[in-house]
């Protein structure tokens, strides 16, 4: 017999301590958990797993919670349906046919993973981000079954809540009963599907708050602002998936999303290390407003009004008797004599800052403008509202409510939303009429432009006094041509853009602000209005009135007009729905909607106006500012080229040149 080498004893020793010194993140076949005071830690030391008492509660349980945070806070319980009820002997969390399963000491199961999937070498690890998962040992990232499949009553940083509708899983969180009792409550915190997805919150059978939909920045009726310094968050909602997910900035802060039966609250909790305490940062429902449907069908909530549930204009309370005894819930009916289809009696009334009402049954349509829109609800007698989608940018898709309106009320977060009415408003002549208004406004809309026309002959043949006549007198330098482009008044622009309304604006150029317009015959335009300061945008403006009234191609965008008051000078293109290409190309979720054909026809396109820039146009021009936020797209997602502010005109013979200034910006 050998005496065993005293490394090799050394080596046992070593593996002996660090067995006994140093926690494990994963139980194995060979290595179980104990209910002996041993724990499995995270490798970066922030959860642990181990077995604990909730509260002054005799039962056992066994549950995952932060290591390092001086209030015990349990986010996760395996067994909370089953405890452990004999405290006198151990139970022990082991692997059993590729499920983890936790026995009492007489062999009795009481929790088990129950997972379909198996894994066959498999081993259970507790993750950095307080995810328990089983894999196969080999496999680092396929997880066979996790816990935050399973959630309890927190949502952790990085958790789903809602639904995977390949397999049907819906993540739900629920309460605990009470803060010595992890069984499951009944308040309830879930993503509900139908048309437009919403998150609710259940209270046992009783719908008590809910999000409202999400309008692509955030949930109608929750103001959640993404610029927060605390968390990020989206809301996915495609064939495979819906849910909803935060990602904290900063991983070493902790806060946590939980449901509080006892409050009656979802609160956001953060963990402020200075005073060892948690602080909540949010919580839902804020008010009174918050409860669900509390002002009936057809009513809407407003916190500041007094009472605080109103009816919409056009409508009354149903029993005017409870309503003005503040008991709402029978909400409005209509009062006014609407009449579906008919003229004056057939309209809309626009509702700012709505937070939209329930929409499990709404019809929707992702891809509709909102005219479109309002052309849909007209058409259908059932209809009762419509507004937007998703409100990005100037807004997009459709959403119609057929029937009574639920819940409702007035917050920041809300949007426009178009409850219909009768009325006499003369915007909102449409229905069965639509043909008479459209005859009715072409003929409007071209006397308008004759009249425009002389004005713009007018103007430029004698020449007066106003800055057009300069425009006129630069460009004769560059030949004798004429202005070809229509002029516009002032007036017309302030008020086809709402006086310049903030809601108007679209966004800032180089040389001021862009807003969107509709004008009288219901054409939607851009409008560029030069900052007053900016002196240095007049020599462009005017390169590209002069430019502009001489190019015309499918790819490059069409200018309809300018206009010239004091010190106004604005250009006025055609409005592209789908804006510029760098929104869209470099924003991580937009650019998926970009596939390689589409990519390649935009491609094609811009080459073609190039093109037709360097060599077919009667100018020869070279653009000198190309980049993505100068290609704009069209309803199609065909490219146009645009902002020629930059641009040169070269000989129409000239083929070699030098130029002085260096021109583009990034
Ligand atoms: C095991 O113990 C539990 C209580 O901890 C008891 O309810 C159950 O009947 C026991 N099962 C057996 C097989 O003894
Ligand atoms: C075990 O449970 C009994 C009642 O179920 C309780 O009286 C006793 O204090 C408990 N013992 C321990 C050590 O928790
Ligand atoms: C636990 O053990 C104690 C004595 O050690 C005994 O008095 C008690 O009844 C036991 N409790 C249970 C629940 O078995
Ligand atoms: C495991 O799941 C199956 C169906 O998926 C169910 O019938 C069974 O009762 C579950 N077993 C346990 C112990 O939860
Ligand atoms: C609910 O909130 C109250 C008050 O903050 C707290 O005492 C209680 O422990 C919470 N309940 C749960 C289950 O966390
Ligand atoms: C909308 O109302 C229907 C019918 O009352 C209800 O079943 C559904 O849960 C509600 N949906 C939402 C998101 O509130
Ligand atoms: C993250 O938070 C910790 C603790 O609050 C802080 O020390 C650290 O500077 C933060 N890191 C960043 C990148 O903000
Ligand atoms: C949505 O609207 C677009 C544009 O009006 C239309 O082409 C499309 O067919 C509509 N989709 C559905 C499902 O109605
Ligand atoms: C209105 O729309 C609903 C839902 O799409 C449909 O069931 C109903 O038939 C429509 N009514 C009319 C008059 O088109």
């Amino acid at each position: 017999m050998e005496t065993p080498s005293p490394t090799l004893l050394i080596c046992n020793l070593l593996l002996f301590f660090s067995q006994i010194s140093h926690s494990t993140d994963t139980i194995t076949q060979e290595q179980p958990l104990a209910d002996d005071g041993s724990t499995l830690v995270s490798k970066d030391g922030t959860f642990e797993l181990g077995f604990f008492n909730p509260g002054s509660s005799n039962n056992r349980y066994v549950g995952i919670w932060y290591k390092n945070i001086a209030v015990k806070t349990v986010v996760w319980v395996a067994n909370r349906d089953n405890p452990i009820k004999d405290n006198n002997s151990t139970s022990m969390l082991k692997t059993q046919q590729g499920n983890l399963v936790l026995l009492a000491h007489n062999g009795t199961l009481l929790w088990t993973t129950n997972a379909t999937a198996k894994a066959s070498n498999p081993i259970v690890q507790l993750l950095d981000d307080g995810n328990l998962v089983i894999r196969d040992a080999k496999e680092e990232s396929v997880f066979v079954w996790q816990s935050f499949d399973h959630p309890s009553d927190t949502l952790l940083s990085g958790m789903k809540l809602g639904w995977d509708l390949r397999t049907g899983l819906n993540r739900r969180l629920t309460s605990w009963k009470n803060w010595d009792d992890p069984s499951s409550g009944n308040f309830v915190w879930e993503v509900v599907l139908g048309s437009n997805p919403d998150i609710v919150i259940w209270k046992g059978n009783v719908e008590y708050f809910r999000t409202g939909p999400y309008n692509g920045n955030m949930f109608s009726g929750v103001y959640g602002p993404r610029n927060n310094p605390l968390y990020d968050y989206v809301f996915v909602n495609n064939k495979d998936e819906v849910y909803f997910r935060y990602t904290l900035r900063n991983s070493s802060v902790v806060s946590i999303i939980v449901m509080n039966q006892t409050l009656s609250l979802r609160q956001r909790l953060t963990w402020i290390p200075e005073t060892k305490a948690w602080t909540v940062y949010q919580s839902l429902p804020r008010d009174s407003c918050d409860e669900y449907n509390v002002c009936g069908p057809n009513g809407y909530c407003e916190i500041d009004a007094s009472p605080i549930c109103q009816c919409f204009e056009g409508f009354v309370p149903k029993s005017p008797q409870l309503w003005n005894a503040m008991d709402w819930r029978q909400g409005c009916v209509r009062s006014d004599d609407w009449s579906c289809g008919v003229e004056n009696k057939d309209g809309f009334r626009r509702i700012e800052k709505m937070k939209l009402p329930n929409s499990t049954y709404a019809w929707v349509n992702q891809s509709m403008t909102l005219l479109e829109c309002r052309v849909k609800c007209l058409e259908n007698c059932s209809c009762t509202a419509y507004s937007n989608l998703d409100t990005r940018g100037t807004g997009s898709g459709c959403s119609i409510w057929l029937g009574d309106l639920i819940d409702l009320r007035v917050i920041e977060s809300g949007q426009d939303f178009y409850v219909r009415v009768a009325t006499s408003d003369t915007d909102d002549k449409h229905g069965n009429h639509k043909k008479v208004v459209v005859v009715a406004v072409t003929i409007v809309a071209s006397l308008v432009l004759m009249m425009f026309l002389v004005y713009c002959i007018y103007m430029t043949k004698n020449k007066g006094k106003t800055e057009a006549r300069m425009l006129k007198e630069k460009k004769d330098q560059h030949g004798q041509e004429d202005l070809e482009l229509p002029f516009f008044d002032f007036a017309t622009i302030v008020k086809a853009t709402n006086n310049f309304s903030i809601d108007n604006k679209l966004g800032e150029g180089g040389f001021g602000p862009v807003y969107k317009g509709i004008l009288a015959d219901e054409q939607e335009i851009a409008i560029k209005r030069l900052s007053r300061s900016s002196g240095q945008g007049l020599k462009e403006f005017r390169n590209e009135v002069i430019l502009c009234a001489k190019l015309q191609h499918r790819n490059l965008a069409k200018v309809i007009g300018y206009c010239i008051e004091g010190e106004e000078k604005m250009l006025l293109y055609e409005y592209m729905p789908n804006r510029s290409l760098d929104l869209i190309i470099f924003d991580s979720i937009q650019r998926k909607i970009l596939d390689w054909p589409m990519r390649l026809n935009i491609l094609n396109a811009i080459a073609r106006g190039l093109l037709y820039l360097h060599q077919d146009s009667r100018l020869r021009i070279i653009h000198r500012d190309l980049k993505a936020s100068n290609i704009l797209l069209d309803n199609n997602m065909n490219p146009k080229i645009s902002d020629f502010g930059l641009a040169k005109m070269c000989g129409s013979d000239q083929v070699e040149g030098s130029t002085s200034i260096i021109a583009g910006t990034q």
